[in-house]
């Protein structure tokens, strides 16, 4: 990494070209926090409040609860047995970097599992029975359907079929949306740190990446991305709002003046797999942009706030010109059992994402308060998770908590003293709260 004044410039990787087999190890270049098994897995508990005639509220009772931890604890015993960490990572980029932030030896069976920004509540109840109801006629495409349930995935966001692309999980349209609005001539621009997806996506692929600096209240600087992407004559800028893993925002008056100012050959990637935990009212999504026709896609998942982080389903907002590029490229539709457990969530949208928000918004809140209280520094989280500021290097609590019992998130570096922590249940907070301020203390 070249550091130029407020830019660095990576060095373009040669012979990172088959980018399925080399994935785990080129990141394991860019980053040699040690490697162990890996869980990203939600935990089962039931936060939330339910109501008996909504199909979309949980299963109450004891026997709902049991059926659920047996299924957990089977398919963790499972992954741990495989040592699965080293097998999948190659082709699932958040379970490669989950597993940065090293779990080694063996995985308790009571691990807090708070490093990969999941949603312990899981899919809702009415897509949980939606998904059992389609099992059995999984054995075909369901091919037809699919115009129907784009649709309505559209609709949900007041958009068109033509103006979205689904994808498996969020990953697939941003890794596509790298591909083909990058070259050897067109940069990935974005900041460093932020979700190393994409940015991977591009090394991988040989094409140039730029990384500016945090500005001092760790935002994405607008001006130098764009400043960038008019030195290259154009290009991709990927900005993720709120920014993984910073928990930080890009308010709407910063994102307006990125669009009125993007140069030439420039397209806008806002990923907003984050957005729906943002409380502030100067933070908005940038799908009026791509309503507008400007050259701005946005990329949502249903791997976070709806909890359906295994399901695989995400999708890219864009004018029918680019989203037709993007789907020309899409591997095929989603899985139909997926696709069902989404639409029955949607038929519930409105209620779902208010009382889910509503419950991390309560625990953040707490969270926060506990480490003001003892004056621990954090920076303002807007999403599901929150970067502590741990004084020192954040490896030693990246090691040593998970053998405590919980698993917190990986190294972000240059950001090398903070601590990327998701936001579980209540009782998971209350776990790290004890193993934090224990290795905290010293
Ligand atoms: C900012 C961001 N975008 C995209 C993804 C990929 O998520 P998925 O492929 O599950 O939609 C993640 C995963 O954690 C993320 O943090």
């Amino acid at each position: 990494m070249v550091d130029q004044g407020n830019t660095w410039v990576i060095p373009l990787g040669l012979g990172r070209v088959k980018f399925s087999f080399v994935f785990l190890s080129n990141t394991a270049q860019l980053d040699d926090s040690p490697v162990g098994a890996t869980h990203t897995e939600a935990k089962g508990s039931n936060v939330y409040s339910t109501r008996a005639h909504n199909p979309c509220r949980p299963a109450r009772g004891i026997m709902a609860r049991a059926g659920r931890r047996t299924l957990m604890s089977t398919r963790r015993g499972f992954f741990a047995q495989m040592g699965a960490a080293a097998a999948v990572a190659h082709v699932l980029p958040e379970a490669a970097y989950a597993q940065r932030a090293a779990v080694k030896g063996a995985i308790a069976k009571d691990m807090v599992w708070l490093n990969a920004n999941e949603n312990p509540a899981g899919p809702p109840a009415c897509s949980l029975d939606a998904m059992r109801a389609v099992l059995a006629a999984s054995g075909r495409y369901h091919y037809n359907e699919f115009g129907e349930i784009y649709a309505t995935m559209a609709k949900s966001e007041g958009l068109a079929p033509e103006q979205i692309v689904a994808g498996s999980g969020s990953s697939e349209v941003l890794h596509t949306a790298v591909d083909l609005f990058t070259s050897a001539t067109r940069p990935f621009i974005s900041v460093s740190p932020a979700y190393e997806g994409p940015r991977d996506v591009a090394r991988n692929l040989g094409r140039p990446v730029i990384l500016t600096k945090l500005r001092e209240d760790y935002t994405a600087d607008v001006r130098k991305m764009a400043e960038e992407a008019d030195k290259a004559h154009g290009g991709l800028i990927y900005l993720c709002n709120p920014n993984n893993p910073t928990s930080a925002v890009t308010n709407a008056q910063d994102v307006d003046w990125l669009v009125s100012h993007l140069p030439a050959n420039t397209i806008l990637l806002v990923d907003e797999a984050y957005l729906h935990f943002v409380e502030r009212p100067d933070v908005k999504s940038a799908l009026p942009y791509v309503m507008q026709g400007k050259n701005v896609i946005v990329v949502r998942t249903f791997s976070k706030i709806y909890g359906m982080a295994g399901l695989r389903v995400g999708f890219a907002a864009a004018r029918p010109d680019l989203a037709e590029q993007l789907g020309r490229m899409a591997l095929n539709v989603i899985s139909i059992v997926s696709a069902r457990a989404v639409v029955a969530a949607l038929a519930d949208r409105d209620n779902i994402l208010r009382e889910r928000k509503a419950a991390l918004v309560k625990t953040r809140r707490e969270l926060t308060a506990w480490l003001h209280d003892r004056g621990v520094k954090f920076i303002e989280p807007n999403a599901n998770f929150l970067m502590i500021d741990t004084g020192r290097s954040a490896r030693e609590f990246i090691t040593t908590m998970p053998t405590l019992g919980v698993a917190v998130g990986r190294p972000f570096p240059p950001l090398d003293n903070m601590l990327r922590v998701s936001i579980g249940t209540d009782a998971d907070m209350v776990k790290f709260r004890e193993v934090f301020w224990k290795v905290y203390k010293g």
